[in-house]
């Protein structure tokens, strides 16, 4: 059984990783009328993956006999100055996270819910993850500046995240099998 300040704030990590998901599909867009397909999708790639967050605790709430709530999702940007603000709005959004599951830990931890707190390591370990793929990427991106040859050769080699069955950045890309994460 959950508590009512924990099922309250799982609800609205729901909504943050939905909505994680919405930032990481305009940033997809966006590349994709940059004429930059690999960061496309590799963007889309994320987007599945925030999805899958979202329902991981989705299923974790149901198991403990919560109530799901599901509430509107706010518009990501959709603009940006150039493809590596972009990345380093990705970057900065994954801080953002961590410090949402932190709060999610500690507030568990408040209410001697174990359960969730256990729940919740799974995205510890998956935030350092993010922000070292997100900061990896962006210290690429640093060093190529404007250098529109090194901006393809990251193109290229984020195109190769997950296998996508013949889809680009299509649903089905698994992060795990990425050589830039
Ligand atoms: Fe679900 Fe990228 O944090």
């Amino acid at each position: 059984m959950l508590k009512e300040p924990v099922e309250e704030a799982l609800n609205e990590q729901i909504n943050a990783e939905l909505y994680s998901e919405y930032v990481y599909l305009s940033m997809s867009a966006f590349y994709e009328e940059e004429g930059l397909p690999g960061f496309a999708s590799w963007m889309r790639a994320q987007a599945d993956e925030e999805h899958a967050h979202a329902m991981r605790i989705y299923d974790f709430v149901i198991e403990r006999d919560g109530r799901v709530t599901l509430t509107s999702i706010d518009s990501p940007p959709t603009e940006w100055s150039t493809p590596t603000d972009a990345f380093k709005e990705a970057y900065e959004h994954e801080v953002e996270i961590t410090e949402m599951i932190d709060d999610l830990v500690a507030l568990a931890r408040d209410e001697n819910d174990n359960a969730t707190e256990n729940m919740l390591q799974w995205f510890v370990a998956e935030q350092v993850e993010e922000e070292a793929t997100a900061q990896h990427i962006l210290d690429k991106l640093k060093h190529v500046g404007d250098d529109g040859t090194g901006l393809l050769m990251i193109d290229q080699e984020l195109g190769q995240r997950g296998d996508t069955g013949g889809n680009p950045g299509g649903p089905g890309g698994d992060a795990s099998d990425s050589t830039v994460e």
